[in-house]
């Protein structure tokens, strides 16, 4: 089968098209073989890609397989699989017990814990946008103990995450939501029910609120400082980007050597001071990919109160211009790529 797979860190290029043999799932275990419909890309595929990630999650299998967002049909189970069956359509986050084994190619692996049932509510592509981005958004509202009324600030919310984030606000009840994005993207923000926009190209959020208006602050763009800055005294700010310290690096199942560690915590002890000083909760979260909290998504794209917004890329020899444009750090939602 063809997958788009790289044995080596680098750019751009150590990434083609490949043929490698069709992954089949170990007869007796709660694996199933998936004919990918669709994956979508995420920042951590370049990231991991580029060797950045290796110090802290060396690769253990080569080559690897690009992307970790599926939706697709079941083709083979194995013996312990009890909520699926071959012939279903199924999405999820994947690579967790498979971690060379990704989604940007003709079939992929995937454990059922990881996995729900396509929403039908989407098409195969619309639901390959979801899982990654969205989960670590639902994951994010969650640890930052977001409850109904809340006033919310979501940063680079024409991403992956922030697109999802504002919709799952508004579906579980803020009072406001404020996002920032460049200009020509705040309708779009607004359909998704934003109720102000900020274009961070040309207004800074620590001058435009020093009341410290918001209850909760979610960074997707690495400005965790600002953002302690300007949540309420008792709120709290979640990072997807920083404040990542040993601690946080051991639950995520990695394994920092004494000196990382060392690394880790002076390049964060400033935030984690500044969060302390301002009486702020702040910490960094690693998405838990999980089909519960994905059957809790996807009864909010049932409930119409979800949509994803994407770019299709038709074909998996397209799957590179695809990944460029994440890359570019500039796309709006997901970018997606189409395989059967
Ligand atoms: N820890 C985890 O488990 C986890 C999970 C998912 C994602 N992440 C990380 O979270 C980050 C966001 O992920 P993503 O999928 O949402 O990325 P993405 O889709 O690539 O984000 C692109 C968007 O970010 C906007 N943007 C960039 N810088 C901005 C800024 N300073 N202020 C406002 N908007 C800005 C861009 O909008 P403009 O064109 O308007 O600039 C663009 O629309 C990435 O670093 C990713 O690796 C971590």
């Amino acid at each position: 089968m063809r997958a788009y797979a790289y044995a080596a860190h680098g750019a751009a290029n150590v990434a083609t098209l490949q043929n490698v043999p069709i992954p089949d799932p170990p007869a007796s275990s709660s694996t199933l073989q998936i004919k990918v419909n669709a994956c979508s890309f995420n920042p951590i595929d370049y990231k991991r890609r580029s060797g950045a990630l290796k110090m802290i999650f060396p690769e253990k299998y080569w080559p690897v397989t690009l992307a970790y967002d599926v939706c697709g049909v079941v083709t083979k189970a194995g013996d312990k699989v009890t909520k699926f069956k071959v012939g279903d359509t199924v999405y999820g986050r994947v690579s967790t017990a498979y971690p060379n084994i990704g989604t940007c190619a003709e079939y992929t692996l995937a454990t059922e814990d990881v996995l729900s049932f396509k929403p039908q509510k989407m098409t195969s592509e619309e639901a390959a946008a979801v899982p990654l981005a969205c989960l670590t958004a639902f994951q994010m509202l969650r640890k930052a103990g977001f409850k109904q009324g809340d006033h919310i600030l979501i940063t680079a919310g024409a991403g992956g995450v922030g697109h999802y984030a504002i919709q799952l606000a508004k579906a579980l009840g803020a009072s406001k939501i404020t996002a920032t994005a460049s200009a020509p993207k705040h309708e779009l923000l607004k359909s998704l029910g934003c109720d102000e926009v900020i274009d961070y190209k040309s207004q800074d959020i620590t001058k435009l609120f020093k009341a410290r208006p918001f209850d909760i602050g979610l960074d997707n763009s690495a400005e965790s400082a600002k953002l302690i800055k300007v949540v309420k005294e008792g709120g709290s700010v979640v990072s997807v980007v920083e404040g990542i310290n040993s601690q946080t690096v051991r639950e995520m199942g990695g394994n920092p050597s004494f000196l990382i560690g060392w690394i880790l915590y002076f390049m964060t002890r400033s935030l984690y001071n500044a969060a302390s000083k301002a009486r702020v909760s702040y910490s960094f979260m690693r998405l838990q990919t999980n089909s519960k909290d994905l059957d809790e998504i996807s009864a909010l794209i049932e409930a119409g109160k979800l949509r994803s917004v994407i770019k299709v890329f038709d074909g998996i020899e397209k799957a590179p211009y695809a990944l460029a444009e994440v890359e570019g750090g500039r796309a709006t939602g997901k970018m997606v790529v189409k395989i059967a």
